[in-house]
């Protein structure tokens, strides 16, 4: 590699951030104490906490200059660590990257081996990005679901249903044979369709102050909105039931009471991907691989370039992206 490169590079100036695409050195990527990888970044990937880092909406990121992107897959080119070698494919989610650790809005990343996940074998970069994230946090509910013993042919609530971790939650749930019933701001309701939702519920009708129960709709939910959403869901889920809280796009605050839970035997169960360990990303991986059809993949992908991200962080808040939108940078 050459002693620069291209990254989307963050600042504060006057407590106003702007980013732009600027060369970096490449002595400015983090080194930790040992165990190094230095990635070519092929792509990267927009997700929500991105857009809050990117835009100063959410206190993501502290230290100036930085360079964002919470993931990205790539190959690798040099390597400390004794389970990589130099062409490996290789994806990073998670752990602070793009957070406190310089991340995938770049043409080079280094982190330690032990945060890197191989890829499955047949699994294009390209494919795996899309999954990124969001892909494997729409797994880990699904699982806490079946966990809790929330059957195929179970109805089960995906919010926030056309971002990224409710369309994967819907592809994924639609495969294993449960019945999805979507809660969407969108009016058009193609998009969520093709992925496999069967019902579909506005946005609107979960919002506004939850009562401490209310008519049992759905056997199970998974939602990456919060705030009012999840108490109005809590308080709609049928006897048994399990709620599955992985967002706050809506809000981060919980106003609920104790009747769902100590009346209707209400389960509700918290998912963190950042902080999984790589063997359960493993299994994770493999997981996805088989049960996310490349025409879904398709389906939901949308691909820009670097120096579009800052202006696709906005839209993103605004709530009018679908689906995932994945940076191209070496391809
Ligand atoms: N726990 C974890 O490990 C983890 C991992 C990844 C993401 N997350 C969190 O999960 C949430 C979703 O992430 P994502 O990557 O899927 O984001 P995303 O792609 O932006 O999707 C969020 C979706 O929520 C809906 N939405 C947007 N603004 C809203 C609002 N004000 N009120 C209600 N709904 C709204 C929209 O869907 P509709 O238009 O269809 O309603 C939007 O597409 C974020 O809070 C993110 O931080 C958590």
């Amino acid at each position: 590699m050459h002693d620069t490169f291209q990254a989307l590079v963050l600042n504060r100036e006057e407590n106003r951030l702007h980013a732009e695409v600027t060369e970096v050195k490449r002595d400015a990527l983090p080194r930790e104490e040992d165990g190094n990888v230095l990635v070519e970044v092929h792509y990267s990937a927009l997700n929500y906490k991105d857009a809050l880092g990117l835009t100063g909406a959410g206190a993501i990121i502290n230290e100036f200059p930085f360079i964002p992107g919470c993931e990205f897959v790539g190959k690798v080119v040099e390597s400390d660590h004794l389970d990589f070698k130099e062409g490996d494919e290789v994806i990073a989610t998670g752990f602070g990257i793009g957070e406190r650790h310089f991340g995938g809005f770049s043409h080079y990343a280094q982190v330690p081996g032990n945060w890197l996940v191989k890829l499955p074998k047949g699994l294009s970069m390209r494919d795996a990005i899309t999954i990124g994230t969001p892909g494997l946090t729409a797994i880990f509910a699904v699982e806490a679901l079946e966990h809790e013993q929330i059957h195929p042919g179970q109805e089960v609530l995906v919010t926030g249903a056309s971002g990224g971790v409710g369309s994967f939650a819907i592809a994924i749930l639609h495969k294993l044979g449960y019945h999805v019933l979507a809660s969407t701001g969108k009016t058009d309701p193609a998009y969520l369709r093709a992925l496999g939702v069967e019902n579909i519920m506005a946005r609107s009708e979960l919002e506004g102050p939850a009562r401490p129960l209310d008519k049992q709709r759905f056997d199970a939910a998974i939602d990456s909105v919060g705030g009012e959403t999840l108490g109005n869901i809590l308080s709609r889920t049928r006897y048994e039931g399990t709620v599955v809280a992985c967002g706050l796009a809506g809000g981060h605050e919980l106003h609920t009471t104790v009747y769902p839970f100590i009346l209707r035997g209400v389960r509700l169960i918290g998912i963190d991907s950042v902080m999984q360990p790589v063997s359960r990303r493993m299994t994770a991986w493999e997981r996805l691989h088989e049960l996310v059809d490349e025409t879904v993949l398709k389906h939901m992908v949308h691909e820009i370039p670097l120096h579009d991200v800052p202006r696709q962080a906005e839209a993103m808040l605004r709530g009018e992206l679908s689906g995932r939108t994945v940076v191209r940078l070496h391809s």
